[in-house]
């Protein structure tokens, strides 16, 4: 499991303390900035973090903004992409299990640090059931043809 980090500068503080937290907890990590609180478009954040999973370079990505909306919203326009906005832990649990969500996203102006730890070690314990929710799944990308 090589997870793929980046945030936004409305993301940046809760990106930092998510990679304390996966090294505290020995997850790999590939930091895809930003590396200031200096203004920077989610879009291309976004981007960077899609293209490393649809790519395998990673195997899942975490995308923080402000609101986690808009990592969200361009993460999923990249074909392959599964992306999930999760502010508690069940949705987070369910979009594993369900969706096979390849991304969660958060928001840093929505949640607390301690909060936001608890979804992501869920998220990256949960496996997809598969089943029904696999054939459900092919029809997504169905859509993308
Ligand atoms: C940046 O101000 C903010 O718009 C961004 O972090 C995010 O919340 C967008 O959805």
């Amino acid at each position: 499991m090589i997870v793929a980090i980046g945030s936004d500068h409305g993301g940046f503080n809760l990106k930092e303390e998510i990679k304390k937290m996966l090294t505290q907890q020995n997850v790999e990590f590939r930091d895809f900035g930003t590396h200031s609180a200096e203004a920077i478009d989610y879009p291309e954040i976004a981007s960077k973090i899609g293209q490393a999973v649809v790519s395998g370079e990673c195997t899942r990505g975490i995308i923080i903004c402000g609101t986690g909306i808009g990592v969200s919203i361009a993460a999923n326009k990249i074909k392959g992409i599964r992306a999930a906005l999760c502010h508690d832990e069940f949705s987070a649990q369910m979009s594993r299990e369900h969706n096979d969500a390849n991304i969660l996203t958060m928001g840093e102006r929505v949640i607390g640090a301690g909060l936001a730890c608890m979804i992501v070690a869920t998220w990256l314990k949960t496996d997809f059931a598969g089943g029904r929710h696999g054939r459900r799944v092919d029809k997504i990308s169905q859509l993308e043809a």
